[in-house]
Formats: C-alpha cells, sequence, structure tokens
C-alpha cells in the first residue's frame, strides 16, 4: 500500500477548503492501525453506565479500541485493567456480573478485585516466579454521571475535564441523568468504516432526504437545527415538530408527547454518541470501533425514566433502529464509493457539515501526533 504522501499542514488546508480526507484513510489497513494507537490509546472509551458498577465485585468488560478492558468496583473505588491474562493472554473476564476474584478460565491463574495475582496452579514449583511481578496491567476508570470510561494514557486530561460539560446540557433537555435506568443493550457490526459511520452521524444535512421518520418528528431545516462544536465533543439539536405533536404527521411515528422538547445528538470524541429523542424521557448511546478499516463493531444502550410504558419504550427502539438502518444503508454505500478510491476528495458543504469537518481535523492532528483539540 503506498504511504501516506499528504502532511498534516496539508490536510489541515485541505479541510479548510472544505475538502475532505482521501479515500484511502477509510481502506488502508495502516491507517486503521494508526488510529487505533494514536486516538483510541489516548482517548476515553465508554464501556457501559455506573448502575451496573453498584456493589463491591460488580464488573463490566468492553473495549478500548482494540484492547480488551475490564472495570470493577473494589473496596477503593472503581478500578480498570486490561482484561487479558499476563499468561497466555486468554480474557479474563467475560461479559459483565458480580465477582469476588477475576480468575482466567484458562489455567485459573486468580486475580483479586485490586488486579494482583492471588494463585497460579504450579507455580510454586516455578524457580524465580514471583505473584507480585505479574498483575493485571492497570488503566484509568472514570465516571462521568451514570457513565463509566477508561483511558489507556495515564497523561490525558480527565474525563470530566473534557466532556463534562455535555451533562449540563442533557440537563436542560429534561433528561434526568441521576435517574434513567438502562433497559436494553445490543452488540451489531456494520460494513463502513468507523469515520465514515461518525460523519453521518455528525450531520443532518441529509437527514430531510434520507429519513422520512425522523424528519416527521424533528425539524431538520438548517435555520432552526443547531449545531455546536464545544473541543472534545459536539452537540446538535433539534425541536420536536408541531405537527408531530398534534398527530398530524404523514409518518408513522411514535408518541412524540412527553417532557422531553427538544432532541440532543452529541458526539464524544473519539467514538461515543448519546441521543435523545422527544417525549417521555429517553436516552440512548452508541460506541463505534473499528473492525478493519472496512468494517466497524460496535454496542447500543437505551435508557428511560425510571416507570416507562413498555409499549412506548418499544416503539421509540424500533424508530432508533429504523433511522440507524437508514443510515448503515447511506454509510454501507459511501464505503463502497471510497474503496475504488475515485474521486479521491470529497467536497464538503462548509456550515451544514461543519462537525465532519471538525472531527477529521482532529483525526488528522491525532495522527500527527498532536492533541485533537
Ligand atoms: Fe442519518
Amino acid at each position: 500500500m503506498r504511504q501516506s504522501i499528504e502532511s498534516t499542514a496539508d490536510l489541515l488546508a485541505a479541510l479548510d477548503r472544505g475538502e475532505s480526507l482521501p479515500a484511502r484513510w477509510y481502506t488502508d489497513p495502516s491507517i486503521t492501525e494508526r488510529e487505533l494507537e494514536s486516538i483510541f490509546r489516548h482517548s476515553w472509551n465508554y464501556v457501559g453506565p455506573l448502575a451496573e458498577l453498584a456493589k463491591t465485585g460488580d464488573y463490566i468488560t468492553g473495549h478500548a479500541g482494540n484492547v480488551p478492558v475490564v472495570v470493577v468496583r473494589n473496596d477503593k473505588g472503581l478500578a480498570g485493567f486490561v482484561n487479558v491474562c499476563r499468561h497466555r493472554r486468554h480474557l479474563v473476564m467475560k461479559g459483565r456480573g458480580n465477582a469476588t476474584v477475576m480468575q482466567c478460565p484458562y489455567h485459573a491463574w486468580t486475580y483479586d478485585l485490586a488486579g494482583r495475582l492471588r494463585r497460579a496452579p504450579r507455580a510454586a514449583s516455578e524457580s524465580g516466579f514471583a505473584l507480585a511481578d505479574f498483575p493485571l496491567l492497570p488503566i484509568r476508570a472514570e465516571a462521568l454521571g451514570p457513565f463509566v470510561f477508561v483511558n489507556l494514557d495515564r497523561t490525558a486530561p480527565t474525563a470530566q475535564s473534557c466532556y463534562g460539560p455535555v451533562l449540563d446540557i442533557i440537563a436542560k433537555s429534561g433528561v434526568d441523568l441521576a435517574t434513567i435506568e438502562l433497559h436494553t443493550r445490543n452488540d451489531w457490526k456494520a460494513r463502513a468504516n468507523w469515520k465514515a459511520m461518525l460523519e453521518n452521524y455528525l450531520e443532518c444535512y441529509h437527514c430531510a432526504v434520507a429519513h422520512p421518520g425522523f424528519s416527521a418528528a424533528i425539524d431538520v431545516r438548517p435555520d432552526v437545527y443547531t449545531l455546536a462544536s464545544h473541543g472534545w465533543f459536539s452537540s446538535q439539536a433539534g425541536r420536536v415538530k408541531p405537527s408531530a405533536l398534534e398527530g398530524r404527521s404523514k409518518a408513522d411515528l411514535y408518541d412524540v408527547r412527553g417532557e422531553v422538547a427538544e432532541s440532543q445528538y452529541h458526539f464524544l470524541w473519539p467514538n461515543l454518541t448519546i441521543n435523545i429523542n422527544p417525549g417521555f424521557p429517553n436516552l440512548s448511546v452508541d460506541v463505534w470501533r473499528p473492525d478493519g478499516p472496512n468494517a466497524t463493531r460496535g454496542f447500543s444502550e437505551q435508557f428511560f425514566a425510571p416507570g416507562v410504558d413498555e409499549g412506548f419504550a418499544q416503539s421509540l427502539i424500533a424508530f432508533n433502529k429504523q433511522v440507524a438502518q437508514e443510515d448503515d444503508d447511506l454509510t454501507d454505500s459511501v464505503q463502497r464509493g471510497l474503496v475504488g478510491g475515485l474521486p479521491d476528495r470529497g467536497r464538503f458543504l462548509t456550515n451544514s457539515e461543519r462537525l465532519v469537518i471538525d472531527f477529521q481535523r482532529m483525526v488528522v492532528r491525532a495522527l500527527g501526533g498532536a492533541s485533537p483539540v
């Protein structure tokens, strides 16, 4: 594969002119490797809800990029580790739950909740072997509101300092982050580069064209639908349409009436999105991880305020799935367009797509070795 010939300065200058990243950035495995190293090993990666780490021994597993991680609550608080055994590198913990120790299922090397190796069968007869030399590798874990993140970079700014203000914006929507409850969680795969998928998320220029149901619920006109860049995160917001509230929509919609009248769509660098739709208080998150250059793996979690009506919950989940399917169809097609490498650059509309341009700037700076913000 041809090596990168574009300098960071050239790429940023092209973005300033409204020219996108080259097509190769979406199809070259060496770019994905650089992203995993330069972005995902130095950023906050969302793992799961704090409510699942309420009691000592509660744990959740996930990924920071392609690195398996586990977060556990021990007697000192939250503790994060690389979820890989120091012995033969089998994954230690699976899924989520409660445990008194962290035991690798391969050869039963057993770590305590502080990550210290406490027992390794037959190790007593191994000369020069000290249990103390092989703790699980510790990583940072931090709760922000109801969300738990990990970061493999000891020197990165705190999650609070990067994303703290997003909690205040969400609070204004009518969703109470202190009381929302996880309703459903699911893993998914998609056939597009992770950046192509997030870039689609970061503009609503396509909404009126490609999301008939969404645009029947939300006013997506550019003078009403707002885009705001906040450094480490960005926010889109739109009002619920009066026609939807009054049941005059042509589309078959969920019941958009309720405490939340403003929809919000937040992107937290590098790969977490948080969605709030009109109606009964609801919030969903998506995490998007590269799975090679041409595919993405992720998971979705749907939260509601306590006491949600199950019929409403299912209709909102169906609405979100419909929008996600429409987006997947778009980004699948974009990926097929990128694979051939022609045209090499796309051309943005620099106002409606400014959050996409900001995202690409962050990617370029990170891969150039600088701070993305
Ligand atoms: Fe979309």
